[in-house]
């Protein structure tokens, strides 16, 4: 394996998956059972907020019961045991990678865990339901939703993303479809600037052919393996 001095990780719904959380697409697919439209859009917040705080409420409420996986431990390993620079970049809202043990993840689509308010834009830990119309802590205003970056927002610290994609040598996609720009993009980033990009991932990924090299396969298998070849180095 090369001597890389700069890694950029991103992962997605099917690093979550051995731990059962639902994936998005699919069968069993969390779009599957609901409309995009309907649960993860600003405009489905203003119109029914009580079916997007259930949808919501409902995943928070799943993510009490379940725990982080062989590929989330092997994540945060690696952040303890490699020397050069890594950034873990997520898709994912849950806080797996967070209980595996990594201190730094960034969370692209926000956190399940988070509420934010619409009206001062402060953000605190929550950890329960919350019904429409719950108060912020900070500034009293009704106006609390989930952290979570709808279809149609900006993802969160693109630029702080693209820095370090720019700068990598390495850029690693795990359990991600590649069906969700910008995200599905950062394979494209990482070549332009001649970093090499692995895949792994249960099925090829929609951009799979951007990759110099795609590894099929569970995540909870094919990411010990990996950090195991890049700490072996
Ligand atoms: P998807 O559900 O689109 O894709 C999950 C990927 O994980 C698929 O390619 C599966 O083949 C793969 N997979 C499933 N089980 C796996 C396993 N055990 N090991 C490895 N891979 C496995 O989820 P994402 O790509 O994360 O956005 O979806 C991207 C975004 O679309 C999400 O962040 C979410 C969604 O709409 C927002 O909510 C803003």
């Amino acid at each position: 394996m090369p001597d890389y001095r700069s890694i950029v990780i991103l992962t997605g719904a099917g690093i979550s998956a051995e731990s059962g959380l639902a994936t998005f697409r699919g069968p069993d697919g969390l779009w599957e059972g609901h409309h995009v439209e309907d649960v993860c859009t600003p405009q489905a917040l203003a119109r029914d907020p009580e079916l997007v705080h259930r949808f919501y409420d409902e995943r928070r409420a799943k993510l009490a019961q379940v725990e982080p996986n062989a590929a989330h431990r092997a994540l945060a390993r690696l952040e303890r045991e490699w020397q050069g620079e890594l950034l873990l970049v997520t898709q994912n809202v849950d806080d797996l990678h967070e209980r595996g043990g990594c201190g730094q993840v960034l969370h692209m689509h926000g956190e399940l865990l988070s509420a934010l308010c619409a009206s001062c834009d402060g953000r605190r830990e929550w950890r329960d339901a919350m019904p429409p119309g719950s108060a912020c802590p900070v500034c009293d205003a009704r106006a609390l939703r989930p952290d979570i970056v709808f279809f149609g927002e900006m993802p969160y610290q693109m630029d702080r993303i693209d820095a370090a994609l720019r700068n990598c040598d390495l850029f690693v996609s795990i359990g991600t479809s590649g069906a969700v720009y910008p995200a599905a993009g950062f394979v494209q980033t990482a070549r332009y600037v001649g970093a090499d990009t692995l895949e792994l991932n249960l099925d090829p990924s929609a951009g799979s052919t951007y990759f110099h090299e795609s590894r099929m396969g569970p995540a909870g298998e094919l990411v010990p393996i990996w950090v195991e070849e890049v700490l072996a180095d």
